[in-house]
């Protein structure tokens, strides 16, 4: 099938490799002529482990190409809207101008029988209010919600192989049409009995919303209890551990630790929080105003402790960071709490250097004034305190004896909860994780 992606970042590069990977002919457009550059070149803009794999393939096979020119997306019988809806400045709602720009700029080349498929996070009634831009416009064209629901650093996995697919379609033939479309773009998967869930747009949305909601709350629930295991002497990762055998619960995101960042939950929280008051119903979620408040309260936390736990005063002392990007295998730094971490130790006048396997071009791009080094060693070397804040597996296997041997002062705060303390503090290291004695 032919289909245009219209937005390349983390969702629709990998999106639009993918789908050209399991053979449709894909045209990937973006505003953005350096982006468009680099993914001709076979060279992804970001870190995304698997992406520079399926992208060199998919562009040999001739099944993909990128264009900055959205007459580009003419005669394709799908369009995919995949760029970015992130805070709006100076508010909590999501900024729409990307999404009204991308359907607004795509209009004139739309076909009569053309399905135009939302991928992005939007508020709930999005996809309505344009699907009457779309009918209103005479070209005979249809609108689907399709949220996506891939995690970064497992994008690729996640697109080709996703655990549920929803369409959001409209009623009638042209929801029956719409479904046939996305049916056969997601042939694969469906063929592999991935769930599937046809509903109305309103509920699409909201599915996307709801699970971001649920999952923030789930690491706001630990780290809640991690701050009464703090009162309270009792360790949060056993707790976690023991609550999550209850298959009810589940194991899966109770890592307490410095919280949860990104593009996606901090700003989706948020934005879900902002719709909610419009529609008159905030007190349904203000509840995650609270999850929020947890949140970033735990980044206060490992600043708190790492001042605390200072053997000399904080703008004396020189503060390893292990971690930049919001979490591992990715380089984006978007809301992430190691980088506000490193900004905020900066900013007490601590001698921050900052490591990160991936995230030191982005994390340098927003703040220059943080010192920076790519060797771990020497990242180390001299330190006063270490703080472990995005638990990349370089970091969860450092030797605390060798690392004994290159800092001043053996005192880490384990940000994650990543590491073995016993191994550490047997090492001579005076260890702290976050709700753990
Ligand atoms: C998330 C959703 O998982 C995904 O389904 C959606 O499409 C986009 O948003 P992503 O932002 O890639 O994906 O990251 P995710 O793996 O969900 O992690 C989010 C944050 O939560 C990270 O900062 C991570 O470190 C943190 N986290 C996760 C915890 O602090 N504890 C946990 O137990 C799990």
């Amino acid at each position: 099938m032919k289909m245009s992606v219209i937005g390349c970042g983390y969702l629709g590069a990998v999106h639009a490799s993918a789908m050209a990977e399991l053979g449709h002919d894909v045209v990937g457009i973006d505003v953005d002529p350096s982006k468009i550059a680099l993914l001709t070149n076979c060279t992804p803009p970001f870190f995304e482990p698997g992406l520079p794999e399926i992208l060199t393939s998919a562009m040999a096979s001739g099944r993909l190409r990128f264009s900055t020119d959205i007459a580009d997306a003419a005669g394709s019988d799908v369009h995919f809207i995949a760029v970015g809806t992130p805070q709006k400045p100076g508010s909590h709602a999501a900024d729409m101008r990307f999404v009204d720009a991308a359907v607004d700029a795509l209009l004139p080349h739309l076909a009569p029988g053309n399905l135009v498929v939302g991928k992005s996070t939007v508020p709930v009634g999005t996809a309505a209010r344009l699907a009457d831009v779309i009918t209103a416009s005479g070209t005979g064209a249809h609108l689907a919600w399709n949220p996506e629901f891939l995690r970064e650093g497992f994008a690729v996995a996640d697109t080709v192989s996703p655990d549920r697919l929803v369409y959001g379609v409209p009623t009638g033939e042209a929801g029956e049409r719409a479904t046939a479309l996305l049916n056969e773009v997601y042939a694969v998967a469906l063929a592999a009995s991935t769930p599937l869930v046809v509903t109305d747009y309103a509920t699409a949305e909201l599915v996307k919303v709801s699970a971001n909601a649920f999952l923030a709350t789930k690491i706001s629930f630990i780290n809640a209890m991690a701050e009464i295991a703090e009162v309270s002497g009792a360790d949060v990762t056993q707790l976690a551990d023991a609550i999550g055998f209850d298959a009810r619960i589940g194991r899966k995101f109770l890592n307490a630790g410095v919280g949860f960042g990104g593009g996606c939950l901090p700003k989706d929280i948020r934005a879900f929080t902002a719709r909610a008051e419009e529609l008159g119903r905030g007190e349904s979620v203000a509840f995650l105003k609270e999850v929020d408040a947890i949140n970033l309260r735990r980044r206060q936390r490992v600043v708190d402790l790492t001042v605390e736990a200072l053997a000399r005063p904080v703008h004396t002392s020189k503060v390893a960071i292990l971690g930049l990007s919001f979490k591992p295998n990715s380089d984006d730094v978007r809301d992430s709490p190691a980088l506000d971490v490193a900004v905020q130790l900066h900013g007490l006048g601590a001698g921050v250097v900052a490591t990160d396997p991936e995230g030191i071009a982005n994390a340098r791009a927003r703040h220059p004034q943080l010192n920076y080094e790519v060797s771990v060693e020497e990242t180390l070397r001299g330190a006063d305190a270490v703080v472990l804040v995005t638990e990349w597996p370089e970091f969860r296997t450092i030797d605390p004896i060798w690392a004994a041997n290159l800092v001043r002062t053996p005192i880490i705060v384990d940000g994650r909860n990543a590491l073995d303390a016993v191994a550490w503090r047997a090492a001579g290291w005076t260890y702290y994780g976050l709700g753990r004695p």
